[in-house]
């Protein structure tokens, strides 16, 4: 365990802001969490930080970052057709991933590429190309910071939904995900259903899971900014997800809205409305919006919390006056 006072959070999270937090204790072994909540001394807000790639920090954060770095990746059941994998938290996500599909687990491919840890999967329940985490996860440790022991939550008792879960409400601050266990299957079905993901293999015979990765990060990174070279949080706001009727209307008006069928209405495409709204590729002294993706925020260099948030409101202002919908942020605030 390491424990950093007063220290930068610059190197801790995507977006490549300078904020300052009181403490950041980076955590190796499960068996450190109950030394390292007593190291934190009850201080608060505490923050469970993976590589932070959907976090904003208040430039000076008067809080406790406690930054997962356990890995390891082991089988714990096999049935000859699907196969538990668990994965540390600290595991890099777009690593495990790939070391899945190159064992022969299946079933992760189409969320390949994105940046972050396994631990902070099951919380926003990370989706991409027509797959979600959700999908294939069977289970969730957790680390209790109320009683300090471990225990095991079910994908039920996870409440996956789209971008969300337990850890964003009712677990919220209450426990640290130590690993997660995945349901991987042994043989291997292409996940074709997100559109341009089809198109491009319309045409082709049968496709290997790792042709699919490789033009699936190929995809990925044609419209979205690397983090280590243009600081962002990956889309920063929601699809917001509007009543059938307000879908409608919104078809009605504008024929071209990207819209999407859920079980209780329809989602929109919040790119779409932030396009529509004149945002997409604007500047706004060191930030602005990915000329490529209306949803995503970036930061030239030397942006502050501030900077982003005035970014972010004015955007969710504009869209809410022109379509009368509110957008939520993906990307979490931690202010003190
Ligand atoms: N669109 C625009 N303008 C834009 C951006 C998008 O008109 O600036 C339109 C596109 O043309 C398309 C539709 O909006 O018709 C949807 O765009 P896209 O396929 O790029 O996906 P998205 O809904 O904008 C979501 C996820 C991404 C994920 C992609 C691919 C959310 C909030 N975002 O974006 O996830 O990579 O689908 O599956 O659900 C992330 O969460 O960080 C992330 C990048």
């Amino acid at each position: 365990m390491k424990i950093y006072h007063d220290i930068s959070l610059r190197p801790y999270h995507s977006f490549g802001i300078d904020a300052v937090a009181d403490r950041v204790i980076e955590v190796s072994e499960n068996d450190e969490l109950q030394q390292a909540v007593k190291a934190a001394g009850g201080e608060e807000p505490l923050v469970v930080l993976g590589r932070g790639c959907n976090m904003l920090f208040s430039d000076v954060f008067h809080g406790v970052v406690l930054v997962m770095r356990t890995r390891g990746v082991c089988v714990i059941a096999d049935d000859g057709d699907t196969v538990l994998v668990e994965a540390m938290a600290g595991e890099d996500w777009d690593g495990f991933v790939r070391y899945c599909s190159n064992k022969g687990w299946h079933g992760l491919e189409n969320l390949v590429a994105i940046p972050g840890t396994v631990g902070a999967a099951p919380v926003q329940n990370v989706g991409a190309y027509g797959s979600e985490a959700a999908d294939v996860i069977h289970s969730v440790n957790v680390f209790d910071l109320e009683t300090m022991t471990m225990r095991s939550l079910t994908a039920s008792d996870c409440c996956f939904a789209y971008r969300d879960s337990v850890f964003k409400h009712a677990l919220r601050g209450r426990c640290v995900v130590t690993s997660v266990v995945f349901r991987l299957s042994h043989s291997f079905s292409p996940n074709l259903s997100y559109k341009a993901v089809g198109e491009l293999f319309a045409n082709e015979g049968p496709i290997g899971p790792s042709q699919l990765m490789a033009a699936i990060g190929d995809l990925r990174w044609s419209k979205l900014p690397h983090p280590e070279v243009l600081g962002n949080a990956g889309s920063f706001f929601k699809n917001p997800i509007v009543s059938r009727e307000c879908g409608a209307a919104l078809r009605t008006a504008y024929p071209q809205v990207p819209l999407y069928p859920t079980a209780d209405g329809c989602k929109v495409a919040a790119g779409w409305l932030i396009e529509q709204c004149g945002w997409r590729g604007r500047r706004v002294g060191q930030c602005g919006v990915y000329e490529r993706q209306a949803l995503v925020l970036v930061n030239y260099g030397g942006a502050s919390f501030d900077d982003i948030r005035q970014l972010a409101d004015a955007i969710t202002a504009d869209v809410q006056s022109r379509f009368g919908i509110i957008l939520e942020r993906e990307a979490q605030y931690n202010i003190t």
